[in-house]
């Protein structure tokens, strides 16, 4: 579906995420043939730049990262509707010149009064640019027109200050004009674990405690924090990801199976699951954090967490944490989810491994199976898109029976000729034609902070995390937190 006529306020243009992410995704979505014509683009910076000087910076950001080639006649017609509006959040005539310049792209372009206002700002700066939308007006659309507002994680940095910006930006705008991004749930991989989860027959009567001894989610990055000192340093891996990108993996690998994708059956069975979750008893055994330490990343040298420009010296940041979840329902009873994350480690890898109980009697010598692992089902999310079975399977020749363990796998490169587009896109693409079901509720939101309030309490009564070696694959606690529950971490 192509969206309508519209325009698109990007709040924080100037930063990381919009030159990465967001201004690509733009081109990609226009190169493909899903912007209107009409469309435009808004940047809205403290920066003293022209309009020039704003298209010249998109256009680089859209040749380093664009997904598709980059044509001259897509982009000239998307740098028509280009437009820099220079001002602080707290500058009211910097918003009433925004909404001039809103205004002048409805009446020339044809945007028609659709807004869509891009949050990609620190959580404390929404209640100050709601406000000022609210105040000049641009908050409130015409009859038959849409505004929406599109809010980057985090969402606040615990459950209470998160329901204090939930209350600041309702007064402003209706929820249901409110997109909450988690850009994990805009991966293609992620929607194919619903496809492969309901699409089949031969998952979902295995999917449960009679036959799941554990379910690991890992996501692991071989990159540290780069610039992002300021953002990340005093937040940590868990608050960064966990309570967002994770938490969503889980819920959408632990729920049932929804009455239809709409955006209130989804939410509906993933809050369940949220719900449900209960924190281990023991936060020390069942929780672990690290921060990296100097290493090695392939053949280069890098610098621990403690040098990275802008990080406290005395930082107690983490930037790798495992915790332990149980989900109390008949589907879980006693299955363990094991989430961990980490920035520097071995390698990138997202996946989630659903990992099998023994069979329940093993007709073989004992010699002949020792090299029979649990049988897993591993959805790999990034990179190499796919999914693996592992399971045992007889080792050729010999005179006797000898099992071993090996992998089946899908590929999504190697089974479909179509690219998958990247997240942002996706999810862009989704608030402009009002599409809600890939946006974590309100619910959702609170309920993870839930989960993760008395873990970040408990941690911050200890003092530095465990350190690990850049390039290994995180502090030994991890490894000792499954170890005490006698399993170990899969190797991706
Ligand atoms: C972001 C985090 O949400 O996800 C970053 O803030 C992290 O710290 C990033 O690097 C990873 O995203 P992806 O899509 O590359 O796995």
């Amino acid at each position: 579906r192509i969206a309508g006529p519209c325009s698109l306020v990007i709040f924080g243009v100037t930063g990381d995420l919009s030159r990465k992410k967001l201004l690509p995704a733009i081109y990609d979505l226009a190169s493909r043939g899903l912007l209107p014509p009409s469309f435009s683009l808004i940047g809205f910076a403290r920066r003293d730049w022209t309009n020039e000087h704003f298209i010249a910076f998109v256009k680089e950001a859209v040749e380093q990262r664009s997904r598709t080639p980059f044509k001259e006649a897509t982009w000239e017609n998307l740098a028509k509707g280009i437009r820099f509006v220079q001002g602080t959040f707290d500058d009211a005539e910097a918003f009433t010149r925004l909404s001039d310049t809103v205004q002048e792209l409805d009446r020339d372009r044809g945007t028609r009064g659709n807004h869509a206002f891009y949050m990609s700002v620190p959580p404390s700066a929404f209640p100050t640019v709601s406000k000022q939308l609210a105040a000049s007006g641009l908050a409130k659309s015409s009859e038959g027109a849409w505004r929406r507002v599109i809010i980057e994680k985090p969402f606040g940095h615990d459950l209470q200050s998160a329901k204090e910006l939930d209350r600041v930006v309702s007064e402003v705008f209706d929820p249901s004009s409110v997109f909450r991004i988690d850009h994990y749930l805009g991966k293609e991989t992620v929607q194919n674990l619903l496809a492969l989860r309901f699409a089949n027959a031969m998952y979902e009567p295995i999917w449960n405690s009679n036959y799941v001894d554990h379910v690991q989610i890992t996501m692991a990055e071989d990159i540290g924090i780069g610039g992002r000192a300021g953002y990340y340093d005093g937040i940590g891996a868990a608050r960064d990801v966990i309570q967002n990108h994770l938490l969503q993996l889980m819920a959408l690998t632990a729920m049932e199976e929804p009455v239809s994708f709409s955006a209130e059956d989804l939410a509906a069975e993933k809050s369940k699951v949220l719900s449900a979750v209960r924190l281990p008893s023991n936060l020390q055994d069942h929780t672990a954090r690290g921060q990296y330490s100097a290493g090695w990343q392939g053949s280069t040298r890098v610098g621990g967490y403690l040098e990275e420009k802008g990080v406290d010296q005395s930082s107690t940041t983490e930037t790798y944490a495992a915790i332990r979840l149980d989900v109390d329902t008949r589907r879980w009873a006693g299955v363990p989810f094991y989430l961990r994350t980490g920035k520097r480690l071995g390698k990138r890898v997202t996946e989630i491994a659903v990992v099998f109980k023994r069979a329940p009697h093993l007709p073989f010598e004992n010699t002949a199976v020792r090299e029979l692992g649990k049988n897993a089902i591993v959805i790999r999310v990034q990179p190499d898109e796919g999914v693996t079975m592992r399971f045992g399977s007889k080792v050729p020749g010999g005179s006797s029976m000898e099992v071993r363990d090996v992998s089946m796998d899908f590929s999504y490169g190697r089974s479909f000729t179509e690219n998958s587009p990247e997240a942002y896109e996706r999810l862009i693409l989704d608030v402009m034609l009002g599409d809600p079901p890939l946006f974590p509720t309100t619910k959702e939101v609170n309920l993870s902070w839930k989960i993760l309030d008395p873990i970040e309490e408990f941690w911050s009564t200890l003092g530095q995390p465990q350190p690990y070696r850049s390039g290994t694959w995180g502090p030994t606690e991890a490894d000792e937190m499954l170890a005490r529950d006698g399993r170990h971490w899969r190797m991706p």
